[in-house]
């Protein structure tokens, strides 16, 4: 079933600079509808640049990146935020000085929606995360780690994304936080069917999750397969997963 899904989302030889400092090197990699793919690679291998340059927010300066059989290489941020690409930075960045209710309309900014789809999806969210119900006159900055995180993706699920792209969720959250994240981040996929690309230096977390994944070494990607296979390779074991 897997194998016959669409691709969603396509890089080809995508290649990005920092200055005349190049980041990634021909990344080829693709996502197909429903899936879980993980990229996982050690700390400055490439996986936020990545992501950056897919959601429009650090041009690529050669190759291309296809979403839905469209060309959007050259695509501004705010535009693929339209077409249904939703980034989630590491660092959970949400508006500390705004209520939760209030960051959560700002997800939705992008969508012309009525005052009653907006409510909908105000309660999609709280019923994903109700503890951002509970909350949702507090200000953001007042919320734990893990809640900030939270409200972060559920910041980004208000705009009915297509594909969403998660990086680091699990930074500096506490262990049995950080197993709600991933089961969050299954939820998503299965209950709300939204495609996922998900970053992780926890590599072993990532790929038990994941359908398939891309190991991401100095802007180069180095391996790539079905997250089971690679969880059985040595080298992968070695390198990622502590021997
Ligand atoms: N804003 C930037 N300016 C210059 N170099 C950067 C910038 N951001 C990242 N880099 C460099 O690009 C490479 C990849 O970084 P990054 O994508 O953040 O890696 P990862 O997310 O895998 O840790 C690193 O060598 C990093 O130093
Ligand atoms: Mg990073």
């Amino acid at each position: 079933m897997m194998s016959t899904a669409k691709v969603i989302l396509a890089l080809k030889n995508v290649d990005v600079f920092y200055g005349q400092v190049q980041a990634l090197f021909g990344i080829t990699l693709d996502v197909k509808q429903s899936e879980i793919v993980s990229i996982i690679g050690s700390n400055g291998a490439g996986k936020t640049t990545t992501m950056r340059s897919i959601s429009g927010l650090h041009g690529a300066h050669g190759g291309q990146i296809m979403f839905e059989g469209e060309d959007i290489t050259k695509q501004k941020s705010h535009v693929l935020v339209k077409k249904g690409i939703i980034y989630v930075p590491e660092g959970r960045l949400v508006f500390a000085d705004m209520s939760v209710q209030d960051n959560l309309e700002m997800g939705a900014f992008s969508k012309d929606y009525s005052r009653k789809e907006l409510l909908a999806h105000l309660e999609e969210q709280f019923a994903l995360f109700p503890r951002l119900k509970e909350r949702r006159p507090q200000l953001a900055g007042s919320l734990s780690g893990g809640e900030q995180q939270m409200l972060a993706i559920a910041r980004g699920l208000m705009s009915d994304p297509k594909l969403i792209m998660f990086d680091e969720p699990s930074l500096g959250l506490a262990p049995v936080i950080v197993d709600e994240m991933f089961d969050t981040i299954v939820r998503i996929n299965k209950d709300r069917r939204v495609t996922v690309l998900l970053v992780e230096q926890n590599a072993y977390m990532a790929l038990s999750i994941s359908n398939r994944a891309y190991v991401l070494e100095n802007g180069v990607i180095k391996a790539s397969g079905e997250s089971s296979n690679l969880m059985e390779s040595d080298d992968i074991r070695k390198s990622y997963l502590g021997g």
